[in-house]
């Protein structure tokens, strides 16, 4: 099943993801951190994980990889 991953560490609070793709991401406006929704912390990579599995929950968060400045939004296939 394909894996939206969140370096959140790596996040600057653009607000990019959150703004094209705001069924998955959210602000945290206190911590300047994008928040993946529904997203688990994986302990050994501190990054947050999120299943996805259609088309469309792809490509809403494939623009997200895209518009990311710093690049901490990965999808894996
Ligand atoms: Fe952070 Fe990138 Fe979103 S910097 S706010 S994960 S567009």
């Amino acid at each position: 099943m394909p894996k939206i991953i969140q370096n959140y560490e790596g996040c600057i609070g653009c607000g990019s993801c959150a703004a094209v793709c705001p069924d998955f991401w959210d602000m945290d406006y206190d911590k300047v951190k994008a928040i993946l929704k529904g997203g688990k912390k994986n302990e050994q990579t501190k990054e947050y994980e999120l299943d996805v599995n259609t088309q469309e929950d792809i490509k809403c968060n494939q623009e997200a990889v895209d518009v990311c400045p710093v690049t901490v939004i990965k999808i894996i296939k």
